[in-house]
């Protein structure tokens, strides 16, 4: 796909992202529920296909709360029989990209770093977990940085039949403070043609480990658990 082209597609996305944003109130959308998570697309439960699964994590902190999310939603999709790859993006050597467009959008990058790693197994994987705690309302820059090397592989990872969930945690307690970042992920996930199939969007949550003392866990390993 030449650049010109996947800047129109990312500007279609970014326009529906409007439109999620703007049907957020409607009874359809899918949006967090009183106690913060989203509800799952019909479409999504009762699958019996067991999945590959690619967990990204993005938060550096020691006794994370996402990692902690992160964790029960592998527990749960293990329990299932799915098969999880974890890569921790805040521990990785993964570089920025550059935007040289040496891979041109589907080819090789011109770092050989663990990015190189994760390539053949974000082609195969059937569903990819983005996992994240909110800075300044946006993805950590840890996570943004490998999202960002999807560039190389956009050509082969775009239009596949993927699923993709999303889980947060911030320490605001408002839920309108999420917004930017669902409508992010929704807008990633629309662009490259994935199908969101759940979120666990956790409020509230600010210190290291208090994440242990809300419910998201358990809703983060019961959506591992059912997709
Ligand atoms: C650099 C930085 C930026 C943050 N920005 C926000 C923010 O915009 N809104 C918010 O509610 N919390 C913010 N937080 C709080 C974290 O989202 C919160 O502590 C979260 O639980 C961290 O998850 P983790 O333990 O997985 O790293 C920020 C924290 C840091 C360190």
């Amino acid at each position: 796909m030449d650049r010109r082209k996947f800047l129109q597609q990312l500007a279609s996305a970014a326009a529906a992202g409007i439109v999620l944003t703007s049907c957020a109130n409607s009874s359809n959308a899918q949006t967090p529920d009183s106690a913060g998570n989203d509800s799952k697309p019909e479409s999504a439960k009762g699958s019996t296909k067991k999945m590959k699964i690619f967990v990204l994590t993005g938060s550096p902190r020691k006794n994370s709360n996402t990692n902690y999310m992160a964790e029960r939603f592998i527990a749960g999709a293990t329990e299932a029989g799915h098969e999880v790859f974890k890569f921790d993006c805040a521990r990785s050597d993964v570089s920025g990209c550059i935007g040289c467009n040496h891979c041109n959008m589907n080819g090789p990058c011109i770092y050989d770093d663990d990015f190189s790693k994760l390539r053949p197994k974000l082609i195969e994987a059937d569903l990819v977990a983005f996992v994240s705690p909110m800075y300044y309302f946006g993805f950590s820059s840890q996570i943004k940085r490998v999202i960002d090397r999807f560039y190389a592989i956009n050509g082969q990872i775009k239009g596949a039949s993927k699923k993709a969930v999303f889980m947060m945690a911030y320490a605001d307690t408002s839920k309108s403070e999420a917004e930017a970042m669902t409508v992010h992920y929704k807008a990633l996930v629309k662009y490259l043609g994935w199908k969101d199939v759940g979120m666990v969007i956790a409020p509230g949550v600010w210190t290291a480990g208090s994440i242990k003392n809300t419910k998201y866990g358990e809703d983060a390993y019961k959506l591992g658990k059912s997709i």
